[in-house]
């Protein structure tokens, strides 16, 4: 294969990548695959036949359960129990606020993890991203494999590709991309073990990324099924469109969205400003989802983007998301459980459908 030879030129090949792939294939419950040549880890996640894929997304939420992140816990409970057996939860990162693990043992792994997503319907596995305040502390100690043997639930890497069922999700590292964190840092420090050079890692990553779509296509086009009827969902801490606090982030827009939509990417799923958006593109299907609302709420700060604001809420809450074959449902809520917006969009012309199909009280 011509990407397998370009890539073994490359001499990209990062220890952080393969360190991370082995111990994750000897500790993994879902069914890991080991990756071709520079093709990223690859979670099967096993899905229900005849099922949609549902889930729950929430972010920047790692405060000992302080800043309502308890009540934002109990709430998720409940949604996920009503929504019948979520198949996982996704984080959008800033899992521990405000400088990440100090190490494996750190005691704010059960304070702001274990001891407060109690709710039976939670125990799922759990996909998370890692956020600009996680590599505040020790960055190795949240994606060591140890904290899985603390709690199964927790399955954090830098970059990575769950498939389940008719989605696919990439899971990206986008702290490095901020060009700030590297050369402003201020009194904050980062830890960029096993990342820096920043430009060799984004390159790395955005040339894997090509490499996975091209596997799956070449998979899906000999199989003789319709590429088109899998979603695409990227998942990453840093947001692209946003009208909260930190707005869009130029780094995203410039180096990660056009390998989106080069490779017909129908979600971004994000976290970092502490609020809850809905903002469809004009100039491609990709919807911008945020959920970084898991705690600590930023209040009062809206700032217009030119694409499309659909729903913007800067209180406390999280997503839920439902996918089948032709449909993909997203339902935020606030702290009481209360549906504060929803909106279905189509896969066959990836457009909006005015239907809702029925989702969490119907089952
Ligand atoms: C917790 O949520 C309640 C209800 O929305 C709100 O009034 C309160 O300000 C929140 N507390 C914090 C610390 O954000
Ligand atoms: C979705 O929103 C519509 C109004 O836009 C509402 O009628 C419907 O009940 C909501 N559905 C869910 C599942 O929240």
């Amino acid at each position: 294969m011509a990407s397998c030879t370009n890539w073994a030129a490359h001499k990209l090949v990062h220890a952080w990548l393969l360190a991370a792939l082995l111990v994750t294939l000897l500790t993994l419950s879902p069914s890991l695959s080991a990756p071709a040549c520079g093709v990223l880890a690859t979670v099967e996640h096993p899905v229900e036949a005849g099922r949609p894929l549902r889930l729950l997304v929430v972010g920047d939420w790692g405060r000992k359960g302080r800043y309502n992140q308890s009540r934002v816990a109990q709430q998720m409970g409940k949604v996920a129990e009503a929504m019948n057996n979520i198949d996982f939860v996704v984080s959008t990162g800033d899992n521990f606020l405000d400088d990440g693990l100090a190490s494996v043992d750190d005691r704010a792994f059960h304070e702001s993890f274990v001891d407060v997503y109690t709710a039976e319907s939670l125990r799922k596995q759990w996909y998370l991203v890692l956020g600009n305040h996680d590599y505040r502390g020790d960055v190795l100690a949240q994606i060591d494999p140890a904290l899985r043997s603390i709690d199964s639930r927790f399955f954090c890497m830098r970059s990575f590709v769950v498939k389940a069922g008719t989605v696919d999700f990439f899971f990206v590292d986008t702290t490095p991309f901020q060009l700030k964190y590297w050369t402003d840092p201020g009194e904050d420090h980062y830890d960029w073990r096993e990342v820096a050079p920043r430009e060799a890692y984004i390159e790395h990553l955005l040339e894997t990324r090509r490499y996975n779509y091209l596997d799956t296509l070449g998979i899906r086009l000999n199989s003789g099924s319709a590429t088109e009827l899998t979603w695409k969902v990227a998942v990453g801490h840093h947001t692209m469109r946003s009208v909260s606090a930190h707005g869009d982030t130029q780094e995203l827009l410039q180096l990660l969205l056009p390998v989106l939509k080069d490779n017909g990417v129908d979600l971004y799923i994000n976290g970092h400003d502490h609020c809850l958006e809905h903002i469809s593109s004009r100039d491609s299907p990709i919807q911008y989802l945020t959920s970084g609302a898991g705690s600590k709420a930023w209040r009062g700060i809206f700032q217009p983007n030119e694409d499309k604001l659909e729903f913007f809420y800067d209180g406390q809450g999280f997503m839920s998301l439902e996918v089948d074959a032709g449909l993909a449902h997203a339902v935020f809520y606030d702290i009481d459980g209360q549906a504060l917006h929803n909106r279905s969009l189509s896969k066959s012309n990836r457009q909006h459908v005015d239907q809702a199909p029925s989702l969490v009280s119907q089952e």
